[in-house]
């Protein structure tokens, strides 16, 4: 299939396009690098062995994207597009709502007007707000406790409603709970700008100097030592879903809405002491406050991914840590080393 990546040259969706391209398929990558570097792309050739067209247009640019799709007789979707840090989403909530949001209606309304009926759209374990549960299966209640979250519910809703009105339009709404890692080769990864907000970046900077120590934000907690517990999953697991949400929609012509873990919660402490096993050095940390936004325990049940899609990970914590550093220390600088 010939298939548009939004946000391709980010964190996931580099990932990605490389996933897809090991089944066969051809990859068009579009972004507008507002969160990323265009250097990512001649290491995606390089990884890839082909080239890879590249479009820089805003997802706003309605007209432009349906030229795009028009021109590269695009198939199908994946829409990783989007802004993601939730304590800036609420200090600029409009510019969220704007390019997140209508950034997706745009994309979906020029997918119409091309008649393209294949989507895959990145969600998020946020869309589960604040929840006792336990494990999160897909039909936990949804609620967002923060804009960023909030985008993701809508833009499921939105989903949903075009769904039901065109029946011919498939979509697969993924929820990924935390991904981490790298390409195992070191050449991409996650390249934050300025101050990460994510734990993994963070412990990455400490253990290659950049930073001093990593603060762990509360260990009052009601978990077993205190800290916050999520599921953290490889990059290159979470990577490999999407091509296999694809061949779903190709082969089943139904709608999807799964969520993306490995079923296993870990304490910000447990993420510690697995880095410094598997890198074999030492993480100095301290513990400070709470930090506001966040939940206690995030974790999937990612029963329904196996069942419908023979989805599930494949890689440990150990394997995470080390591929995270992997790609830091070979890439002190990220895309700029
Ligand atoms: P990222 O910031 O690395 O990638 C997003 C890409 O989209 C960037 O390259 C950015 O330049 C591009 N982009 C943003 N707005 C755009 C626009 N209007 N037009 C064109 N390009 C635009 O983020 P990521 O971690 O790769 O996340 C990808 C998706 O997965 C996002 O939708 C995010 O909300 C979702 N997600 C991420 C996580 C996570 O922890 N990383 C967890 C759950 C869900
Ligand atoms: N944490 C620290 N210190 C840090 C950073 C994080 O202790 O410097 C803790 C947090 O308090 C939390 C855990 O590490 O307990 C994970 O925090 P992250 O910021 O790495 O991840 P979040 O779970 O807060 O959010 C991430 C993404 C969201 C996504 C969500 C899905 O940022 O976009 O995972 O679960 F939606």
């Amino acid at each position: 299939m010939n298939i548009l990546v939004t946000g391709g040259a980010g964190y996931i969706g580099s990932h990605t396009v490389l996933a897809l391209m090991e089944r066969g398929h051809h990859v068009v990558v579009l972004d507008n690098f507002s969160n990323s570097s265009p250097k990512v792309m001649p290491r995606l050739e390089a990884l890839a062995g082909n080239p890879i067209p590249l479009c820089q247009v805003d997802l706003r640019d309605g007209d432009t994207v349906f030229d795009v799709l028009v021109s590269h007789k695009i198939d199908a979707v994946i829409h990783f597009a989007a802004l993601k840090a939730v304590g800036e989403s609420c200090e600029q909530p409009l510019q969220y709502f704007d390019n997140n949001v209508s950034g997706t209606i745009s994309l979906l309304l020029a997918m119409q007007k091309a008649n393209v009926l294949r989507f895959v759209f990145s969600s998020s374990a946020m869309v589960y707000g604040d929840t006792e549960h336990e494990t999160l299966s897909e039909n936990t209640p949804r609620s967002a406790n923060n804009p960023y979250g909030r985008t993701k519910l809508m833009i499921e809703e939105i989903i949903q409603d075009h769904c039901a009105a065109d029946t011919n339009f498939k979509a697969a709404i993924l929820r990924y709970f935390n991904p981490v890692g790298a390409h195992p080769s070191g050449m991409i990864g996650e390249d934050p700008r300025g101050t990460p907000n994510n734990l993994m970046p963070y412990l990455c900077q400490v253990a290659s100097g950049k930073r001093e120590k990593l603060s762990v934000f509360g260990n009052d907690y009601p978990t077993p030592d205190g800290t916050g517990l999520r599921d953290y999953l490889h990059v290159m697991d979470l990577a490999r879903a999407h091509a296999d949400a694809l061949d779903y929609l190709q082969s089943q012509s139904k709608n999807l809405t799964v969520n993306l873990g490995t079923g296993s919660a870990s304490s910000v402490l447990d993420m510690i002491h697995a880095f410094e096993q598997a890198n074999k050095l030492k993480i100095p940390h301290e513990i400070i406050g709470r930090r506001p936004g966040d939940v206690t325990r995030l974790c999937a049940d990612p029963g329904l991914a196996k069942e419908l899609l023979s989805w599930e990970s494949r890689h440990d914590l150990l394997q995470m840590c080390a591929d995270a550093w992997r790609w830091q220390s070979k890439n002190p600088e990220g895309y700029n080393s």
